[in-house]
């Protein structure tokens, strides 16, 4: 029989260390991270329709008028709280399958179903809607805090050219949902010993926390490193709010740009999606077979990036515990993250 080893209680470690400022987790006190959240894809909406959603701590609703043009709307009425998700899209105007109340892109009430008049001041919480690379967003508060960034080329947002989205091939899926908060995943950019230990990269100048960019909404910075097959690659990455990763990266020489908007069906979960994007070149019918190359093979590296990922982030329970040297911009992340602006304008709309 083997003999156990005994550590006695001298030489035991000390429990865990919880930094003092504990971290605010989405939801606490009622309040989440003001940010643009994935809530669906466009092909999920299709014109004249309207689907139902989970949001934040309740229940949303998302329709695309005749016109085309998609809303994010709380879901449960006004009148006597029936869930407008399973009602219909009349014009550009959705209605509720009780009473036929009819609501505007706005919110607002402005059609009761048998002809009393639409009361004053009365409807959905409006949430800001933007839609792009095949996403529909919308934005916890009242007005959006910052816009949806653009991919740069290889030297990122301050040096680098724009690139705008005509001149670009997106390809977007949707990813597995993970048992965390969608800033928990963001955290990760900034855990720059994972980038070696779980990622096997080998970066060639990672920048202390005085090269990384801090801003109110987002941080950024770059650095070049040699990929699994000694590739050179050059990378600018960044995180955007609290639900938003963005990288340009120019490997062996080729530019593709990949983002992460991540969705939160609930407090303590996330929903990530994945866009890649590749230049279309001069449109010539070699420049798009290259293209759709480098599309397969960025898919293929980053997909298996997001698999690293999600094996740690579906389990984790993240804390600030004991961190080391090489944690300083992991550290000053998780200040911007306890600083980030916090509001929840739709808390009475969405259950
Ligand atoms: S509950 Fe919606 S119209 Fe009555
Ligand atoms: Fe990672």
């Amino acid at each position: 029989m083997s003999k156990p080893m005994i550590v006695p209680a001298s030489r035991q470690p000390e429990a865990p260390k919880r930094y003092t400022v504990p971290m605010p987790m989405e939801g606490d006190n009622g309040l989440f991270t003001q940010s643009w959240y994935a809530v669906c894809m466009s092909g999920d909406v299709e014109k004249g329709k309207v689907i139902g959603r989970n949001f934040l701590d309740g229940k949303v609703l998302v329709y695309r008028g005749e016109d085309g043009v998609a809303q994010v709307l709380s879901a449960y009425c006004p009148h006597v709280g029936a869930d407008v998700s399973a009602g219909w899209v009349t014009e550009n105007r959705v209605v509720c399958p009780f009473h036929a109340w009819e609501f505007g892109r706005d919110g607002f009430v402005c059609k009761t179903g048998v002809g009393d008049p639409a009361p004053k001041n009365t409807g959905l919480f409006h949430f800001p809607t933007v839609e792009r690379w095949g996403i529909i967003f919308a934005f916890n508060g009242l007005e959006p805090l910052w816009q949806l960034p653009d991919f740069y080329d290889q030297d990122g947002p301050v040096a680098g050219k724009r690139l705008s989205d005509d001149e670009l091939i997106i390809t977007t899926e949707r990813v597995f949902s993970m048992n965390t908060d969608p800033w928990v995943v963001c955290a990760n950019t900034l855990d720059q010993n994972h980038i070696i230990t779980l990622h096997h990269i080998s970066p060639e100048d990672l920048p202390g926390v005085e090269r990384i960019r801090w801003r109110p909404h987002d941080v950024t910075y770059e650095f070049t490193a040699r990929h699994w097959k000694n590739e050179f690659v050059k990378y600018s990455v960044g995180i955007y709010g609290t639900t938003f990763f963005y990288q340009s990266s120019t490997f062996d020489g080729r530019w593709f740009g990949i983002l992460a908007p991540m969705g939160m069906p609930r407090p303590g979960v996330t929903e990530p999606y994945f866009v890649l994007a590749v230049k279309k070149g001069d449109g010539s019918e070699k420049a798009l077979k290259e293209a759709k190359e480098l599309s397969e093979y960025a898919l293929d590296v980053e997909r298996r990036f997001v698999w690293q990922d999600y094996s740690i982030l579906t389990l984790i329970k993240f804390r600030q515990g004991t961190l080391t040297k090489s944690d300083k911009p992991l550290a000053k992340f998780l200040d911007h993250i306890r600083n980030y602006p916090r509001a929840h304008p739709a808390a009475d709309f969405l259950r």
